[in-house]
């Protein structure tokens, strides 16, 4: 059995990000039929009644179930194939890469009838690959990205393909939140993603704060004794939380 993930001192996976450190503008023009096209739609409000369309998964794949090498599936969601047939044979949209938040939730605009390809693919520890069906219009799906390698494979077929990608991190301030900013630094208004990334750190670091101390003081109000491993490990968290920020807040030149 695997030994308790409490106790294992994990490092999270490197996220390798694009070479431009600001953001750039696009360098190909959209086609002009798109834009007149997408100016006749008529504009409709967010409806989940109407414009969502959920079925609950026939089952749910768990970090401990793909994230070990004892692993079983195959229930026809899914699919495995050849890790060295795949890599270089043009199918993938994205290259292998873990993202820089926590969770994503991809939800999908497009019809996606007649259209072939767009799953996701996963990469196991153990190397082999899962292919997880892309979601149909109005649906989402939700990947821990972060922790998973994983690739997006090119679609052929159908129309254009627009998905809405949302990252999310843990709301829970206990929770470990390996955020970094590699995916975004070279896309985004660098002042105004430091100060948001500033700012929810510090909030979630206040609160992480505050609770270690009501507990210590709890602690000391019944009279039990000091407990140094716990107190030494909270605060190795909090210096490698702060180290992060010192890695992902850095200055980029032109
Ligand atoms: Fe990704």
């Amino acid at each position: 059995m695997a030994p308790a993930a409490t106790n294992v001192p994990t490092t999270p996976p490197r996220v390798v990000g694009p070479a431009t450190k600001k953001a750039t503008r696009p360098t190909n023009q959209l086609p002009q039929s798109m834009i007149d096209e997408a100016r006749m739609v008529r504009k409709e409000a967010f409806d989940p009644k109407v414009h969502l369309n959920y079925d609950p998964p026939r089952r749910i794949y768990t970090m401990k179930e793909i994230g070990n090498v004892n692993i079983s599936f195959g229930d026809g969601t899914t699919a495995t194939w050849n890790r060295t047939t795949d890599s270089e044979d043009g199918t993938s949209a994205v290259a292998w890469h873990y993202d820089s938040f926590p969770f994503v939730c991809v939800t999908m605009l497009s019809d996606c009838n007649g259209m072939v390809g767009g799953e996701t693919a996963l990469r196991r520890p153990d190397g082999h690959i899962m292919k997880v069906r892309g979601p149909a219009m109005g649906t989402a799906m939700v990947l821990q990205g972060r922790y998973i390698e994983h690739q997006a494979l090119k679609a052929v077929g159908g129309r254009e393909r627009i998905s809405m990608v949302t990252s999310f991190r843990p709301r829970s301030p206990i929770i470990k939140d390996e955020t970094v900013l590699t995916g975004v630094r070279g896309i985004s208004d660098l002042s105004t993603l430091y100060s948001q990334y500033t700012d929810y750190r510090l909030e979630l670091l206040e609160e992480r704060l505050r609770l270690m101390l009501k507990e210590e003081r709890r602690r000391q109000i019944a009279n039990h004794p000091f407990d140094l491993p716990k107190v030494r490990k909270f605060l190795v968290e909090q210096k490698e939380f702060l180290d992060s920020m010192l890695e992902e807040l850095i200055e980029v030149h032109d």
